[in-house]
């Protein structure tokens, strides 16, 4: 017998946990590092302005997807098209969702790693970034320690996911959140008051336009796309669990509001620590897993600070590792009849399999290279730089032009009847940005990510002529098609 499908107990519950989705280590630990690197607020206004235009109509298109079909990503496509094409495309989300997991448990098993590391009092004797650094180089080179907190964190998301949608992903969710929300107010409170503060708020927020590039613009829409998780059908398939009265673009404005606003947070309880304890802003992992608990052993209290913060991490990383798992049991629930636990259990265990050796990539496997680079780069760069944005590309393509815009917007109106009463002028928008703006800008990101773009394009004023040139092209030829 097949189980029936099992929806969202409520409207909330939904965007809690798509919240939780996009809500992850893209927050806390990526953005505030680009942020800072890229020009503070210079380099955040571009951002909101590729999350607003770019990231909000991909991810309404997302969630439309899955809530019309009630499928995942590669059921979705075979309902709407059935073309070999486009149900590969959705195989390429599923396929994305394996790959991103098997790395991200791995980093976010560090994260569990440091609660125990803080709680051990580790943090005490680092004196300077150097000390943390070669600390935190010894534990990853530690088979067992990288391999266990990893496995450690597979089990976790697998328990979740394992206990179904309400019992599992939405209560986990509706529970983690507001923790997650409540320890970060805590750590910004405790940031913004220590002496020497404004220096990390003014690293972040004052505006250095000199910084901007074609890059940093490049970098801001790539950012935009991974913290909502969008372009692999991660939305898609949580979508599927939304039944039609729902109104999706008031969810998507609260999912992406939340998820902005806990990146600033991020950032503001991060660089004001830092620059308080008079540490220099590290990029990369070193700003987690060095910078930081540097700052933590010079404060006072900061053994609870600290694990505070990687409890923070954790959960972050949990609520988005389950819905990547999510996506890879939804595909074997719908398409292959099977039960839930069987997925959870089966596909769990195999993305840890695959992680292992990502983890072993810090330690005996560092050597070994394939195409140039590990395992864990190699399966970073394939999910981050071609199945994602790849996956962006097509979704908004299919929604933009192939599914057929007025049933796009029947399916749409479900549930936002008073969104198109009363303000037309937005889902006019909505549609432009869809159809025009996201397929060329999201092209040019695929096309810079894999080193298509040759380096000197990547000047600014060459990748604005490229958008206009792009821009202008698209709008000749849909003049022509009408
Ligand atoms: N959005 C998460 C973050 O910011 C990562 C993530 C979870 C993700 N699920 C995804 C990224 C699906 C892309 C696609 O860390």
């Amino acid at each position: 017998m097949i189980e029936q499908r099992e929806h969202w107990g409520s409207k909330a519950g939904f965007i809690l946990a798509a919240a939780g989705s996009a809500i992850g280590l893209g927050n806390i630990w990526k953005f505030p590092y680009i942020a800072g690197e890229n020009g503070g607020a210079a380099f955040i206004f571009i951002y909101l302005i590729c999350i607003a235009l770019i990231g909000l109509p991909v991810l309404i298109a997302e969630i439309l997807l899955g809530r019309t079909t009630q499928r995942n990503p590669v059921g979705a496509f075979k309902k709407l098209s059935g073309k070999p094409f486009w149900v590969t495309v959705g195989s390429m989300g599923v396929l994305a969702g394996f790959i991103i997991l098997s790395f991200y448990t791995v980093i976010a098993g560090w994260s569990i790693g440091y609660i125990i590391e803080a709680l051990k009092g580790s943090f005490s004797l680092f004196s300077d970034p150097s000390i943390a650094s070669s600390y935190f180089d010894e534990r990853v080179s530690d088979v067992s320690w990288i391999v266990g907190y990893h496995t450690l964190f597979s089990i976790l998301t697998m328990l979740v996911v394992y206990a179904g949608v309400n019992k599992g992903i939405e209560k986990g969710s509706k529970i983690m959140m507001p923790v997650l929300f409540f320890l970060l107010v805590l750590l910004v409170i405790r940031g913004v008051t220590l002496p020497g503060a404004d220096k990390g708020l003014a690293f972040l927020w004052s505006p250095d336009w000199s910084k901007i590039s074609g890059q940093s613009v490049l970098i801001a829409l790539g950012h935009a796309f991974f913290t909502i998780s969008l372009g692999m059908g991660a939305m898609m398939t949580y979508g599927s669990y939304l039944s039609q009265k729902d109104h999706i673009p008031s969810a998507a404005i609260q999912i992406v509001f939340l998820d902005t606003l806990i990146a600033l947070l991020a950032g503001v309880a991060i660089f004001t620590a830092v620059f308080a304890m008079g540490q220099d802003p590290a990029s990369g992992p070193g700003l987690i897993f060095a910078t930081l608990p540097v700052v933590f052993a010079k404060m006072p209290g900061g053994v609870i600070w600290a694990l505070l913060f990687f409890l923070l991490l954790t959960l972050a990383a949990l609520t988005s590792a389950i819905s990547l798992l999510e996506v890879v049991v939804a595909y074997f629930v719908d398409e292959r009849k099977w039960k839930r636990h069987k997925a959870v259990l089966i596909f769990g265990f195999v993305t840890f399999l695959i992680g292992v050796p990502s983890a072993l990539s810090f330690n005996i496997m560092s050597d070994v290279h394939f195409f140039g680079k590990t395992w864990f780069d190699n399966a970073d760069y394939l999910a981050s730089n071609i199945l994602l944005p790849g996956g962006g590309l097509f979704i908004s393509i299919f929604v933009g032009w192939i599914w057929g815009f007025d049933k796009v917007l029947t399916e749409l109106k479900k549930g936002s009847e008073s969104l198109f009463d009363n303000y037309p002028l937005v889902i006019k928008a909505w549609k432009i940005f869809l159809k025009y703006l996201s397929p060329v800008m999201i092209l040019i990101v695929f096309l810079h990510s894999v080193g298509l773009l040759e380096s000197a394009m990547l000047q600014f004023r060459t990748s604005w002529v490229m958008i206009s040139l792009a821009l202008t092209a698209v709008y000749l030829l849909s003049k022509r098609s009408k």
